[in-house]
């Protein structure tokens, strides 16, 4: 019997060890055959696109349904078009892909993938990496390519994680199910604070990875309670996402990178920030327009404590911003930092977009002081 145990143990230390060797320390941008360029043999795949065998794609186990798909590929009148290279995945009902990451324990992470939605309405994807698991709801189309990108972040709490993708779905035909391409990390770090402001990632400099290809930006979906976000000191509040772009791809006001908010008074832009009841605060920002076609009168709206401002913007949907002001008095020894569009846009092409925010600070303002207001 104990010998039994004994070599069950060793059995479990060696499979433990190989796994671990299997496991790729992760670097930023594409996880190992993270989009899908390495495929399987002809022998692996039946009627020529179902994944045979949990180890059909190199670098990933599969489970369920899955499809390996060309760029090309033609489901019924629909033309599938894959963002990274030429190949995709599809998970079909209940299906899921998953690659073991060799990762910092307690170090935060976020990931990027890009999906499409095919024929179900309402598919959700669920990312884990135990014990943790964010459902992302893709029933809006936000990009017109059929493509979005999504963000979801994870604080590592071994040194190697699975991450599994998994289409929790049910639907008559198992050849329904989103398109995965293009998985990708970044190390997020805890952001400081800057001298002379108060937000911390003010000018939302560190945020998920951007695939290459992505011209449509990643959509940083509402913060589950106590999910960590991939926009480090910031949270999605309500119901729809913002969306996080790069200067790469978009007219950003500063720096590299900013938030444009596209889900109208649906969704919330949110940090808290320490205050001392009575002092005035006050927050600056800028707002403008992503240069990608978004057209026509916008209004970007901030709250913080019992003061609020509208800030309407005429964007041409070509580039630019301006500054805006709010001055507040906090109630709190906490008080919330809040950016909304007062509505949703939308481009010619069906795409939801919105006002941008970029660069946002924050000070301590003292009491009228001699006529003046003196800086802290
Ligand atoms: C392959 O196609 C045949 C005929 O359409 C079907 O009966 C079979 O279930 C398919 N196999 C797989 C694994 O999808
Ligand atoms: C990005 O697109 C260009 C042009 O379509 C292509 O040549 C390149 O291989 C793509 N890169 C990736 C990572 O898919
Ligand atoms: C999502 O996946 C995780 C890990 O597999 C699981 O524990 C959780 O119950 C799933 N949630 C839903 C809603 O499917
Ligand atoms: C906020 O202020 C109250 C009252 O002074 C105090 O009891 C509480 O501990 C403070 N909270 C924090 C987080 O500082």
């Amino acid at each position: 019997m104990r010998r039994a145990a004994v070599l069950v143990l060793l059995l479990v230390a060696c499979a433990a060890a190989r796994a671990a060797a299997a496991a790729v320390t992760v670097t930023d941008g594409l996880l190992p055959n993270g989009n899908f360029e390495e495929g399987p043999a002809k022998s692996e795949l039946v009627n020529g696109t179902v994944v045979r065998g949990a180890k059909a794609i190199p670098r990933w186990e599969t489970s369920g349904f899955v499809e390996y798909i060309e760029s090309g590929h033609k489901q019924g009148d629909m033309l599938l078009v894959v963002p990274q290279g030429a190949h995709a995945v599809r998970l079909g009902n209940e299906a899921s892909i998953r690659q073991q990451l060799a990762v910092t324990r307690g170090a935060y992470y976020a990931i990027t993938f890009s999906a499409a939605r095919t024929c179900a309405q309402g598919e959700r994807l669920n990312v884990s990496v135990s014990p943790e698991w964010g459902v992302l709801p893709m029933q809006t189309i936000y990009g017109s390519s059929g493509w979005d990108s999504y963000a979801w972040a994870f604080k590592a709490k071994l040194d190697e994680v699975a991450l599994v993708i998994h289409n929790p779905g049910v639907e008559e035909d198992p050849a329904c199910g989103p398109l995965i391409d293009g998985v990708a990390i970044r190390t997020l770090y805890p952001p400081t604070l800057a001298k002379g402001n108060m937000l911390k990632n003010g000018g939302f400099e560190e945020g998920p990875y951007f695939l290459p290809n992505a011209s449509w930006g990643v959509l940083v979906p509402p913060n589950i309670e106590d999910d960590h976000s991939p926009l480090p000191a910031w949270m999605i509040m309500s119901s729809k996402a913002v969306k996080y772009i790069d200067s790469a791809h978009f007219a950003v006001p500063q720096g590299t990178r900013a938030v444009e908010l596209v889900g109208g008074k649906e969704s919330a832009l949110v940090q808290e920030v320490r205050t001392v009841p009575g002092w005035t605060y006050r927050l600056s920002f800028s707002i403008g327009d992503s240069a990608d076609g978004c057209v026509g009168p916008m209004v970007a709206e901030a709250y913080a404590a019992r003061a609020s401002v509208k800030v309407p913007y005429e964007s041409k949907g070509t580039g630019g911003y301006k500054r805006a002001v709010l001055d507040f008095a906090a109630i709190s020894n906490r008080t919330r930092v809040v950016f909304q569009s007062t509505f949703y846009h939308m481009k010619s092409d069906g795409t939801l977009c919105g006002p941008v925010v970029d660069d946002a600070s924050l000070v301590g303002l003292r009491k009228k002081l001699a006529g003046r207001r003196l800086l802290l």
